[in-house]
């Protein structure tokens, strides 16, 4: 049987392994929920772009936001990635980890003052920027530090991703980028700005993105206007093409990651920009399918309607069902010889929306260990502490080893910072 969860998840006889460890008994050692990572599988998924865009001046920078705790950062920057981050947190983490500022790209709508005096000081190698009113304030704050802030600006070429409406960003009716029309405008006024230096464009049009033409599509809009910001005079050096490749939850079929970066290669080429930087900023498409989440089954509750299969793991450990109706899967960790029923997979969360699963067939037990897969992307990382619940342990696979890379958080923590009146 093939998994969809990942290059290094495998059934060895009954027991579901990851890089050959078996989860069942990393779930019996380090407790659930548990979030259980690959670090090959990272490395070979960040390796994929990279041996892509060899020859070429090209600098991947991992959306952190879609699995931000530090030993993952701490992988990829010591495998020679740039970091994309939206907020000043981000950045701290990236410096944690030990990541290269100079390889950071600030993305994102909202960018306070602060935020923008941090990265200037630190020294980030570009701000993404995402309005006019933007531009002026990054201005006033670089101009302040007697400095010049690195800008590119994050366009929205108005093209549908043909993604989930939550995470597609690239049309009109979205928050995010400069509108098309408007874009050569917004580059003016930034070159005339004395605190910034226009260095690049950028554009993200969406996530869990299945399909090339509307990268490719992007593209080209994005290339016409370089060609029209370049006529103007205002030398533009990179181009960031942004993240949003998609993973196989479960029937999907995403291009690779090398067929991606091939193809939008092979389109600089053909229009005469073969010769310009080029960035990624993959999120999703580097971490997703190297991360299960491992849940203990506590209370089978059959009924007339629906069977529930009560775990202990819920929304807040993995918001994407509760938030996009989102569909991974779910495999039991050691198969047993029992009867398969149709269960609906459910937290202890007070919320009818709080579900992993529904209609899943499982032959399950109270006390059986579930692995809930493709989720290292947007797992951990959205995780909440709804309901008082202290957040998963995390463990990352690494050949032989083990690491506990995340200690399971502390109640008391959780209203450390809290004061009765
Ligand atoms: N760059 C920018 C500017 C972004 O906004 C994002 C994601 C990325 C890169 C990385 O996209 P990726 O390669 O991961 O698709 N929580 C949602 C996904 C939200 C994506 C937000 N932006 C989910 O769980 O599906």
């Amino acid at each position: 049987m093939s998994l969809p969860g990942g290059p290094f998840l495998a059934r060895s006889g009954a027991d579901l392994t990851l890089e050959g460890h078996r989860l069942a008994d990393l779930a019996q050692r380090f407790g659930t929920p548990l979030f259980v990572y690959s670090r090959r599988a990272m490395l070979d998924a960040l390796a994929a772009y990279e041996t892509a865009l060899k020859g070429r001046p090209h600098l991947v920078c991992y959306a952190m936001k879609a699995n931000s705790s530090l030993a993952v950062l701490q992988t990829f920057a010591q495998a020679g990635a740039g970091f994309d981050i939206v907020s000043g947190g981000e950045l701290a983490r990236v410096l944690a980890a030990g990541g290269d500022p100079a390889k950071v790209v600030f993305s994102g709508v909202g960018k306070t003052r602060a935020e923008m005096q941090q990265a200037l000081h630190v020294g980030v190698r570009c701000f993404n920027v995402e309005s006019l009113g933007e531009l002026d304030r990054l201005d006033e704050v670089a101009r302040g530090l007697g400095l010049r802030a690195p800008v590119s600006l994050r366009v929205n070429p108005d093209v549908d991703a043909g993604t989930h409406p939550y995470i597609s960003t690239g049309l009109k009716g979205n928050k995010f980028g400069i509108a098309h029309d408007h874009a050569l405008a917004a580059y003016r006024h930034a070159n005339s700005l004395p605190g910034l230096q226009v260095v690049g464009i950028d554009c993200h049009i969406g996530s869990q993105i299945t399909q090339l033409e509307p990268y490719l599509d992007a593209l080209d809009r994005v290339l016409d206007l370089v060609e029209a910001v370049e006529a103007d005079g205002i030398p533009i050096h990179h181009v960031d093409v942004g993240g949003g490749l998609g993973i196989t939850y479960t029937d999907e079929v995403p291009p690779d990651a090398a067929v991606l970066v091939a193809r939008l290669l092979q389109r600089l080429d053909a229009r005469g920009h073969g010769h310009r930087e080029v960035l990624f900023e993959p999120g999703r498409s580097l971490v997703g399918n190297a991360g299960v989440m491992l849940t203990e089954v506590l209370y089978l509750k059959p009924g007339d309607e629906k069977n529930f299969c009560i775990v202990d793991a819920a929304m807040n450990d993995l918001m994407r069902p509760a938030m996009y109706q989102a569909w991974m899967g779910i495999e039991a960790c050691h198969l047993r010889n029992a009867e398969t029923l149709c269960w609906d997979i459910v937290g202890p969360v007070c919320e009818s929306g709080d579900w992993l699963g529904r209609d899943r067939k499982l032959a399950v037990q109270p006390g059986d260990m579930l692995a809930v897969l493709s989720a290292g992307a947007y797992g951990m990382a959205m995780s909440s502490n709804y309901n008082t619940r202290p957040r998963a342990a995390e463990v990352m696979v690494d050949g032989e080893q083990v690491h506990l890379i995340r200690q399971r958080e502390a109640v008391e923590s959780l209203f450390a910072y809290e004061r009765l009146i």
